[in-house]
């Protein structure tokens, strides 16, 4: 049954918008996505002065991206999700499994070191693992709303951190970047995710 995968909507968003239920009681799409947009910029000034050589890539630093960012409009901000969600034909990760699963990624993320050694090594096997990574977190989507957003953040933060620029996104489209989400959720493959941030990262 397709809506057993989908979060009922009166759990996170105003009844039939997409926007979520806000500490601020905004019912516009406009401005709600406005202002997460302005967080999103604030978080980028944040984590960027905070980041240092002591810097661990790790659960709690992803987790706390999210709350940081949007605790002062979202209550779930840094919660991870317990029901089942979807999106188009993908299912990610079931809600019950997003604490365990994402224990795992993160546990594999600890034994590369948290990619934090790239600096000297080829971009392309740089590529290769924040792509691996990146359609893992991207088919786990631990939170209701912004996985997006946090893990485009979270390995912006990690390409700085070998002396990248943020990961460029801005030569393909939205919809080569979903079909690339699309085969990381529904086929573990990360292949064109890789060629997308090959092409981004830049010295
Ligand atoms: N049809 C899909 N199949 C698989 N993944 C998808 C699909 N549509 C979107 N995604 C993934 O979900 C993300 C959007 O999740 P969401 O929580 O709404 O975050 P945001 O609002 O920051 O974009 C996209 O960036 C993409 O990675
Ligand atoms: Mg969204």
């Amino acid at each position: 049954m397709a809506s057993k995968y989908k979060v009922q909507s009166s759990d996170v968003y105003i009844n039939d918008t997409d926007v979520p239920i806000n500490k601020l009681n905004i019912d516009d799409s406009v401005e709600i996505h406005e202002l997460e947009k302005e967080l999103i910029t604030e978080a980028y000034k944040i984590f960027y002065d905070e980041l240092n050589e002591n810097t661990l890539f790790n659960e709690t630093y992803f987790i706390e991206l999210h709350r940081r960012t949007f605790e002062a409009l979202y209550a779930w901000a840094g919660i991870y999700r317990d029901l089942n969600m979807a999106k188009g034909e993908s299912r990610f990760c079931q809600g019950m499994y997003v604490q365990s699963e994402s224990k795992k990624i993160f546990e594999a993320l600890k034994k590369d070191n948290y990619l934090k050694d790239y600096e000297n090594k080829p971009k392309e096997e740089f590529a290769k693992k924040l792509a691996y990574y990146k359609c893992e977190l991207i088919a786990l989507h631990p939170f209701y709303e912004l996985n997006g957003r946090i893990t485009r953040l979270f390995f912006d933060m990690i390409a700085l951190f070998n002396g990248y620029k943020y990961i460029d996104y801005s030569t393909i489209t939205p919809k080569e970047y979903i079909d690339a989400a699309i085969e990381c959720v529904q086929f573990a493959d990360s292949d064109n995710m890789e060629k997308i941030i090959l092409d981004g990262l830049k010295k």
